[in-house]
Parts: C-alpha cells; structure tokens; sequence
C-alpha cells in the first residue's frame, strides 16, 4: 500500500495575489483583491498582497527550491490584471513576459507548469461594471483565456479554468468576506452561473490537440449532525451548493433539481440562458479537487447567516476533532469518502488534488549546526520542526493511495503550498507553506514537511 504509480504528478501549489507582490509593475492593472485588501476592516491586520512572499522577484530562487525538493509540478496562477489590466482589450506585453519567463524556467528544471487562468484576483474594472454576477465577465474571461493561450500555448499543456468558483460566488457576493466583499445572495447565485459559464466559454476557446483543460473545485465530505430529518435536509443542501452546485453541471450538464428548488425564490432561473449548460457539460480533461476539511451540519431552528444561499435554517457543527490553526477540522477519512463519492456518483473523469494542506502555528528554531536540511544562514541553520503538518499530509495521502487502490482515478497531488503567503482575509497569519517565508528578510526556510515530502516523492510513495 501507498506506493503510488510511476507517473503520478507530485507537486504544490501557489496563487499569484498570495505570493507574487509587485502589484503596480510592469502595467499591472488593480483587481478587486487590492481594492478589498486597502477596505478598512476587510483583511486581518491591514494585511494587503502588495509585496507577499515577493515571488514576482524571486521567481528564480523560488523555482531552484522546487527542484531541489524534486517536485514535478508546479501549480500556479496567472493573474488576468498582468495580462489584461483592465479585463478587456489588447494584451500587456510585460505581464505575459512574466509566466512566459517563469514557465521557461520551470521547463528547464524538468518542473511541469500547471497554471490556473483565475484564482479570484479579478481586474478591478470588471467588478465596476458588474463582476461576477455579470453575464459579460463570462465572455471577457473566454477572451482573456484565449490570449493568454495563444501567447503560452507552445509550453503549457495542462490549463485550469478557475479556483474555487464557490468561493469567488458564495464569499465574494454573499458573505462578503472574500473580494469584492458584497453581500447580495441573489448576485451570488447569478455569479455561480456565470463562473461555470466562463469555464465552459474558456475550455472551448482554449481546447486543441495539444491542451488538456480542466477545472478546481473545493468540495467536501458533508454529514449530519444526527439522522433527525432538519439535519439531514440541512446535510442535502450543504453538499446541494458546495459540490452538486458544480460537479452536476460539469459531469452531467444539468443543474441538481432540488439545489434550483432551494434557489428559486432567491433569483429565479432567468439567468440560465438556453445553450449555457450544453457548454459547462462538454468533456473535462481533469477535475482538480482541493481538500481541507469535512463539513458536519444540522438544521437551525434560528435563521443563520452564512455562504449557503436559500438555506437559512442550516448551520456548521463542530464534529470534535483535532483542528488546524484555520480552526478546521482534521480529517483525512473525508478525503477518501469524497473521492470515492467520486466515483460512485459520477462519469469518471482524470482526478487531481490540486489543494491540500494545513496552517499551524510554526516555530523557527536556530539550532547553530550547519547541515544538509534547513537554510543556513551564516553559521545558523534555522529549522521548522512542523511534525503536525507531516502528520497532516501523511494521512491525506494515506487516503488518496487507499482511494486509488479503490479505482479511483487519482493522477497526481498538490500540497498547499510552496511557501507561507497571503491567506486572503486572514492576511499573513496562517502559515500553509512547507517553505517558510520570513516577511521581512524574504528568507525561505524548506520546514521539515518540505523534507519530508522531498523523500515521498523520491520513494514514489509513503
Ligand atoms: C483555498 C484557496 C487557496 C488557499 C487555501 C488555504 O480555498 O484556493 O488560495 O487560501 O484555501
């Protein structure tokens, strides 16, 4: 057991908002990310992305420690505001210089580049002309996807559409606590459509001989509380619109009946245009998965405010298990009943995990040995000594090599992520890197996961 195959894709992940900084250079247009982030109260400490983990710079470094860990791929994303700084007409040239920089690098450290076109930081003046919940930022992000491919298309052949559209709908335009921060459930049932469109739209425009194009979603494994009916409704409707919401109209191109039920009242179905679903349903290459935690529920006797639109009577428990410093709840078993949930439910489709990880509350330690392991500074070697985030790690892939020896057709994994970064809302506090990042030296420090990883990926397993 746990001896995954040959080929199987061992990577890690990054976004471009969280680590690249240098948000005004090179023709960088703002994107909803820098406006949310400068919104008094929006981001935890006043944190903002405006110089991050500094990669824009440091790409080089950055990718010479991908390689000494052995990674073989390298997810990452572009950001629409370099390429495009306003989200509509012609290219920034400087802004594509940059992936096509960073790609060529990768390439010539044996490093796949696995890029994904959207991970939340949309050009700003798209969102005052509507954003999301607009049907025409569907088109102009079929636009944009067409250029960048036909700029990148000679070295990149596996693209992602988007990250997290239940994210970029149901926190950016619901609860308001992702950008840009509206709380208008109605937009954001509008807006969910309109990001499946743009995937739809995006993989037409960027699909050939050569590209495999697919899509990452954050699904979970939801239970209810007890088997009393108000939890099990509650339990429906959770997994309704986190993961049917997407994975229904993706694999089976139709909406779930009773998630346009729930939905109906909110913002009705006009904004389903005729043609829509036939495009959000053709064939995906691959279907990213990004896994963090369960999602246990019960019914609400009060209304409660929360990302589940039309569902006011449903509420999150708390299952009681260890948590991360996220405040989420450990639980590799859900990772395995997902993917085989997977299996079960739906037309079987190339699978990544394009996400998983933990934050926890790391300590650098100076342990004054110079050595193989740990950056060395000076005579000092600092280490991370993060034993829960192996533990973590360890276990989830324990789950994904029990998932695979199920038939589940799991290709590849990515940790999250490379390097401690810009945790949105939460600004810097939590660390998700296997890197540690040192803010104000920029020192990278690979944490004992990141050696720990380096040794999975040389055994090919556990
Ligand atoms: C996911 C995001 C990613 C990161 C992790 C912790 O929802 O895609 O950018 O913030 O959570």
């Amino acid at each position: 057991m746990s001896t995954f195959d040959p080929g199987f894709l061992w990577g890690a992940a990054t976004s471009s908002y969280q680590i690249e900084g240098a948000v005004a250079e090179d023709g960088r247009g703002p994107s909803i990310w820098d406006t949310f982030a400068a919104t008094p109260g929006a981001v935890r400490g006043g944190d903002t992305g405006a110089v991050a983990a500094d990669h824009y710079h440091r790409f080089p470094e950055d990718i010479a420690l991908m390689s000494q860990l052995g990674l073989r791929a390298y997810r990452f994303s572009l950001a629409w505001p370099r390429i495009q700084p306003t989200g509509s007409g012609p290219v920034n040239q400087r802004g594509l210089d940059f992936y096509r920089r960073l790609t060529d690098t990768l390439l010539d450290h044996g490093i796949q580049p696995w890029p994904t076109l959207y991970h939340w930081d949309l050009p700003q003046p798209l969102e005052d002309a509507g954003g999301w919940p607009v049907r025409d930022t569907a088109e102009r992000f079929a636009e944009y996807a067409a250029l960048t491919h036909d700029a990148l298309g000679d070295r990149i052949t596996h693209w992602t559409t988007l990250n997290e559209p239940w994210c970029s709908a149901f926190l950016g335009y619901a609860t308001g606590r992702h950008a840009p921060g509206r709380r208008e459930p109605a937009a954001a049932v509008r807006a969910a459509h309109h990001l499946l469109l743009a995937h739809g739209l995006a993989a037409e425009a960027i699909r050939d001989d050569d590209s495999h194009v697919g899509i990452t979603l954050n699904l979970t494994h939801v239970t209810p509380l007890t088997t009393e009916p108000a939890d099990l409704d509650a339990a429906r409707r959770v997994d309704g619109m986190q993961n049917r919401l997407f994975l229904d109209p993706l694999l089976r191109g139709a909406y779930p009946d009773d998630v346009l039920d729930d939905l109906r009242e909110v913002t009705g179905t006009g904004h389903i245009q005729d043609g829509d679903l036939k495009r959000i349903g053709a064939p995906l290459d691959h279907l990213g998965i990004n896994y963090y935690a369960p999602t246990l529920v019960a019914g609400s006797t009060a209304p409660v405010q929360s990302a589940y639109v039309g569902s006011p009577l449903v509420r999150v428990a708390d299952g009681g298990r260890p948590k991360t410093a996220m405040g989420w709840e450990i639980d590799d078993k859900g990772l395995l009943a997902l993917l085989l949930r997977l299996k079960a439910d739906y037309p079987a489709v190339p699978l990544y995990i394009t996400e998983n990880g933990a934050a926890f509350d790391d300590v650098v330690e100076r342990d004054g040995v110079a050595g193989v392991a740990g950056a060395v500074h000076g005579a000092v070697r600092e280490v991370v000594h993060d034993a829960d985030r192996i533990a973590y790690l360890d276990g989830h892939l324990r789950s994904c090599a029990r998932a695979i020896g199920q038939g589940v057709p799991l290709k590849g994994y990515f940790v999250w992520s490379l390097l401690d970064n810009f945790e949105w809302s939460f600004g810097y506090g939590p660390r998700f890197g296997i890197v540690h990042v040192d803010y104000a030296t920029q020192r990278r420090t690979a944490k004992d996961s990141a050696h720990w990883y380096a040794e999975v990926i040389r055994r090919g397993g556990l």
